[in-house]
């Protein structure tokens, strides 16, 4: 193997790790803070793979849904109640259930994050005008 494969063998393994981790992580989070609601139902809580009940979410896109999951509403407590969630680790946790109850979701890019940031900023808001 010459230096350059090396090279380039190792920087795909340093790429690949984040990539790995991040699908993990949404997995994990899931298992860890939103199932114990969302696996079975609890207070009317979209089921994990209820197409029927998902898809008219899924449709809101994933900028809103974030946003809305991750402020709260109704039933649904702030950052599903872990208040050390981060909009990142509550996002891949959606993409987790997303992609578990019909639809093709990915993590999001800083572009799709700062717009989520932007929606949760702008819901908080109207909350706040009640
Ligand atoms: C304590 C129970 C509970 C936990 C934990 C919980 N949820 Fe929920 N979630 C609910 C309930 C109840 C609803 C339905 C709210 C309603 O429509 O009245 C809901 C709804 C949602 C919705 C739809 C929001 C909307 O706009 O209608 C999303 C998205 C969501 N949850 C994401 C998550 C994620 C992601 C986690 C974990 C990080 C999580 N939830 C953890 C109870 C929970």
């Amino acid at each position: 193997m010459t230096l350059n494969t090396k090279t380039l063998v190792l920087a795909a393994m340093v790429m690949a790790v984040p990539m790995i981790a991040n699908a993990q992580s949404g997995e994990a989070t899931y298992k860890q803070v939103c199932a114990s609601c969302h696996n079975a139902g609890v207070l009317n809580a979209p089921k994990v793979g209820d197409k029927a009940k998902w898809a008219p979410l899924i449709a809101e896109g994933q900028v809103v849904l974030t946003a809305h999951g991750y402020v709260g509403v109704r039933g649904m407590p702030a950052k599903g109640g872990s208040p050390n969630l981060s909009v990142e680790g509550f996002a891949d946790s959606l993409v987790y259930m997303v992609n578990n109850s019909g639809g093709k979701w990915t993590s999001p890019n800083p572009t799709t994050v700062a717009a989520i940031n932007r929606e949760i900023e702008a819901r908080k808001a109207g909350l706040n005008k009640k």
